[in-house]
């Protein structure tokens, strides 16, 4: 079974997919880590001229060894690089092929990100759009970062978040939409186990429907 799971950023889709993906006892790929990996990459030739052709160059030469820095990666200013690269259409699709054979390994996987359900796996079983008010994304965030031992300052992680959410709603090469066929999952009012609950409700409701009982 392919399960996508997309949404905005700090939405909770990582969260939800891991949940997801062990209730399920399936394999996760978390594809924000691989642009994360890519923008961080590159974080030091933002300016360059040539930053483009870096960007897809360090896509093509993506490998475990990249995404190993999770500190970094999973940092605010890490996803931001990774907006950045996310728009250059050759960096997406050097890491094409390889979110799509992760999703149809035998048994299948659970994916999140952004274009999932709409352009790496049109044909999941089950799609999920996680949505929550850009305010609550932001406390969650800040919660996680607190954890980490991190100083956050609110305001400016609000506007990281705006920011991301304004370049990726624009990006040419996303889709970043909700498939007709992905099931909108709000959790603005929702703790992570009743948001867990709902979306393996939904998903096997998906499941259920498709087996026709
Ligand atoms: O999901 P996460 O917040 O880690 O993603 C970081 C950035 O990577 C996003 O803001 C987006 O620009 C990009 N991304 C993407 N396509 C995906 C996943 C992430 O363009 N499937």
């Amino acid at each position: 079974m392919i399960i996508a799971v997309d949404g905005p950023a700090a939405s909770g889709k990582g969260t939800l997919a891991e949940g997801l993906a062990r209730h399920y006892g399936l394999p996760h790929l978390d594809t924000g880590l691989l642009y994360r990996a890519v923008g961080w990459a590159v974080r030091e030739s933002i300016d360059a001229p040539d930053f483009e052709a870096r960007a897809i160059a360090a896509a093509q030469a993506l490998d475990a060894a990249h995404l190993a820095d999770l500190a970094a990666l999973t940092s605010g200013e890490a996803g931001i690089f990774a907006s950045k690269v996310a728009v250059i259409g050759p960096v997406r699709a050097a890491m094409r092929d390889y979110q799509r054979d992760f999703a149809h390994q035998p048994g299948g996987a659970v994916l999140d990100g952004r274009d999932i359900g709409t352009v790496i796996c049109p044909e999941a079983d089950a799609k999920l759009f996680i949505m929550a008010d850009s305010k609550v994304r932001m406390e969650r965030r800040a919660r996680q970062l607190e954890k980490r031992g991190l100083v956050v300052d609110r305001y400016a992680l609000y506007h990281q978040i705006e920011e991301r959410d304004a370049r990726d709603m624009a990006n040419p090469f996303g889709g970043f939409y909700k498939a007709d066929d992905a099931h909108l999952l709000d959790t603005t009012l929702l703790g992570i186990e009743a948001a867990l609950r709902a979306a393996i409700a939904i998903v096997d409701g998906t499941q259920a429907h498709k087996a026709g009982l």
